[in-house]
């Protein structure tokens, strides 16, 4: 009875939003919107105690969730198109994995992999060979997250090559520790005040065919970006025989979710193949059915050296993975090894997402990707804000600009957008410099999709409003 009395209390709250039947309405002025007193006081106490390094967009204080839908600590309900940072790929606590993790709970949460064997480890190192482009041997190194699996991929491929170099791209992101950081070059607060990074990484432009660093069209460029690394790099600078791997994101995540041409990471699997470069590709934020393949890479049938995976892969269990060709893996016993990597609870976890991303999430997120991708479209056309849409299945960025010529980021506008969304009840975050990204659980519907483009308009419309006014 006393559970009862609580559902109709919260369900008597104001709905910021959105579920799947009725079109959002634009609050009347004076109605209540998010954040609640209740997500105010948690966001009092996390100020005191949190470290300030962390970026949050907006206070939303997570109670409870379930598939694409986020509850708060004061009942208001969200559509969630961010899966926590592309991570919650089956939905939020789909109830498979639920059950996976209590049963793995039950017999064994801890042993460590290191020193120890147990079934769900190798179980998952199967699968993830047996997943991953190539039909050749492959061995995996189990992490705790997309940083580490870039720390091992990194220190491997230098091992393995007894090469010192590195080359990465502009924009790209591979985690937070100082390997990865300094393969990364998305946004300079990630390595100010934290030199000296790691030496031997040359940055060089991505394919952002939208804002190419090079002037040219996609259609006509013959790859100039992909060219300059022989003629320019490896003339002047590095020989190409010091080059231990060129690192790559298929589609570049928070440096903004660029797309490049197809034959992209075909172009750079060829370069790297003739001076015996490896190839590796970090699927972190691409991989585990996002972009409507298994892999970003898939798209352009390229089978990497080595790929780091993570996010996605374990439901929102902390997991990450380095896979690489098993003749590269010639480390020896303590080379690299770590206590928690390839915990049973997450092994179990990332087992049932593949069976579920293999039997049908797949499927659905490149089909309801190219709906979201067309329905992104129609509000590029409606309004002059959205300089460009971009995506491949459940990963779709809007670039947000002040004109559409110089493309200039519409940076404040498009963190006004983010605010807007979440005080109408979609949650969605930025990255780049001015990209809306969209990367909801690849369970969404078409029917969410529906409300979440009707939330988008909306906020479109009133930034758009605002910044004629003023
Ligand atoms: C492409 C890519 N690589 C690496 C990382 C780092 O992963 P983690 O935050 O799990 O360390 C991220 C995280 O956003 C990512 O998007």
């Amino acid at each position: 009875m006393k559970f009862r009395t609580r559902i109709a209390k919260r369900a008597r709250r104001p709905a910021a939003l959105v579920n799947g039947r009725r079109p959002p309405r634009p609050a009347a002025s004076g109605r209540r919107r998010p954040p609640g007193p209740a997500a105010k006081a948690w966001v009092a106490r996390d100020r005191k105690v949190l470290s300030p390094s962390l970026t949050r967009s907006y206070p939303l204080v997570v109670a409870r969730a379930s598939g694409a839908t986020i509850t708060d600590v004061d009942g208001y309900r969200y559509l969630d198109f961010t899966s926590g940072i592309a991570v919650t790929s089956t939905g939020h606590c789909h109830p498979d994995v639920v059950d996976a993790i209590i049963r793995q709970a039950k017999l064994l949460i801890h042993m460590s992999g290191t020193d120890f064997y147990y079934p769900s480890e190798i179980r998952l190192a199967e699968q993830l060979v047996a997943l991953t482009p190539g039909r050749h041997a492959k061995q995996c190194f189990l992490a705790n997250s997309g940083t580490e699996a870039t720390e091992a991929a990194m220190k491997l491929a230098r091992y393995a090559t007894d090469r010192p170099y590195f080359i990465s791209f502009l924009g790209g992101f591979h985690g937070r520790t100082y390997g990865a950081m300094s393969l990364s070059a998305s946004k300079p607060v990630h390595k100010e005040g934290f030199g000296p990074l790691v030496p031997g990484v040359f940055h060089v432009p991505y394919a952002d065919c939208y804002r190419c660093s090079y002037g040219l069209k996609p259609d006509s460029c013959n790859f100039h970006c992909v060219r300059v690394i022989e003629e320019e790099l490896f003339a002047r600078t590095v020989p190409p025989e010091e080059v231990a791997a060129i690192v790559v994101e298929p589609i570049q995540g928070e440096g903004g979710y660029v797309v490049p041409p197809d034959g992209y990471l075909a172009a750079l699997k060829a370069l790297a193949g003739k001076y015996g470069i490896l190839l590796m590709v970090d699927e972190i934020q691409t991989g585990m059915g996002r972009t409507g393949r298994m892999w970003g890479c898939d798209h352009d049938g390229v089978v990497p050296d080595l790929m780091m995976t993570a996010k996605g892969i374990a439901s929102g269990l902390p997991l990450g993975a380095m896979i690489a060709d098993a003749r590269l893996m010639r480390w020896p016993a303590g080379a690299h090894a770590n206590t928690f990597g390839g915990n049973p609870i997450a092994c179990e976890a990332a087992l049932v997402t593949l069976r579920l991303l293999t039997d049908g999430l797949i499927e659905n997120a490149a089909a309801v990707g190219r709906y979201l991708l067309d329905r992104c479209r129609e509000l590029q056309a409606r309004h002059r804000l959205v300089g460009d849409v971009r995506g491949r299945g459940l990963m779709i960025g809007l670039d947000l600009v002040c004109d559409r010529d110089r493309k200039t980021p519409a940076v404040e506008e498009r963190n006004q957008v983010i605010q807007r969304c979440f005080e109408r009840g979609l949650l969605v975050l930025g990255c780049g410099r001015s990209v809306l990204r969209l990367a909801p659980p690849l369970i969404i519907t078409r029917r969410q999709v529906d409300d979440a483009v009707a939330v988008l308009d909306e906020a479109l419309n009133t930034v758009e409003r605002r910044a004629q006014a003023g």
